[in-house]
């Protein structure tokens, strides 16, 4: 009557550390740094406690601290202090992120991978990814890259490691790469948001970029919840285009897109981790709900067996610490 397997046995002390199958590792981490016009010293998002907006003259601090707990990369976030309907703030060499990765990496060098985010959102007063025609309210795709394209030679020329576009415009990567070649930024690389959903998980990080929108909603570009195989065709396409890396967003909801981006296409492939992933665990720690560091390294490990190469989390600094 016993049973014949018993799969217990493998379960204690160090056995179970020995057949571990995935592994999280401080090299898995990317932080996202969100660096703000507006303000002189740091203050912190309410919706996402311990993050911070930063000021310019803070952010090669804050980058300095990051690396300093062998994080291997940034992704920066700028919030102008002035917007307009073309975001016209968004692609000068003295604008916000161009500055912030201009001190990073005086500061630092190659110590740390720094990656811009490239949409416009964060830049434009009515808070939509790109040119809008007012009479119609559509977000207009084609003229939306022509600025994409100049935002990512801005970022490249300020040093940017690598340009991350997020806004999910068709063709957007195609464009980039165009402008990255044309000006001589051939080898910098392209991490596309290639599958990025219509989530109501990107809630705090509005708060956070001050990037919400005044009229509609987003998902007239951004992906439905819904569905799987309109992903592998997003990827498919900026694969076609260019892209280097691939990103899955959000991350937790949407582990089987990781999975089979993962596996369909055998490319380096990125989880983003997002704002309300963040501020769900920290609103349940704060509560007595969830134990953080646990809910923290689930998440995180779960991310990774799903597929991710590697994660952009607000919890980066944290579990650098806590994998110390
Ligand atoms: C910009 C952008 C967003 C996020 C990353 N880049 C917001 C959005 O699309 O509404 C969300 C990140 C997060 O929630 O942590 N388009």
């Amino acid at each position: 009557m016993f049973p014949d397997v018993r799969l217990r046995r493998l379960r204690k002390g160090k056995i179970r550390d020995l057949i571990r199958e995935t592994t999280l590792s401080v090299n898995d981490l990317v932080m996202p740094i969100f660096v703000n016009e507006n303000i002189d010293s740091p203050v912190e998002i309410s919706s996402m406690p311990g993050i911070y907006n930063f000021p310019l003259s803070e952010v090669a601090k804050e980058a300095k601290e990051t690396a300093d707990l062998g994080i291997p990369a940034v992704i920066l976030f700028g919030v102008p202090a002035f917007k307009d309907a073309e975001g016209s703030s968004s692609c000068g060499e003295t604008d916000i992120v161009q500055e912030a990765v201009r001190r990073i990496k005086a500061e630092l060098g190659d110590r740390l991978v720094v990656i811009t985010d490239i949409c416009m959102c964060e830049y434009t007063s009515h808070g939509h990814c790109g040119i809008i025609d007012f009479e119609t309210k559509e977000i207009l795709n084609d003229p939306t890259l022509e600025v994409l394209g100049k935002i990512a030679v801005s970022h490249a020329r300020a040093g940017a490691d690598m340009v991350a576009p997020s806004g999910m415009m068709d063709g957007m990567v195609d464009a980039i790469r165009q402008a990255l070649d044309f000006s001589g930024f051939e080898n910098v690389p392209i991490m596309s948001y290639a599958a990025k959903y219509h989530s109501c998980f990107y809630g705090p990080f509005r708060e956070a970029a001050e990037s919400g929108y005044s009229f509609g909603d987003r998902s007239t570009y951004q992906m439905d919840p819904a569905n799987s195989d309109e992903a592998l065709r997003e990827v498919t396409l900026d694969v076609a285009e260019g892209a280097d890396i691939l990103m899955v967003k959000p991350a937790l909801p949407y582990l089987d897109i990781v999975y089979r981006v993962k596996t369909e296409f055998d490319m380096p492939t990125a989880a983003y981790n997002v704002s309300g992933e963040y501020s769900m665990i920290k609103a349940a720690a704060a509560n007595g709900w969830l134990d953080e560091k646990k809910a923290i390294y689930e998440s995180l490990i779960s991310i990774k067996r799903a597929g991710a190469d590697f994660i952009i989390t607000y919890f980066a600094k944290d579990a650098a610490r806590m994998l110390k």
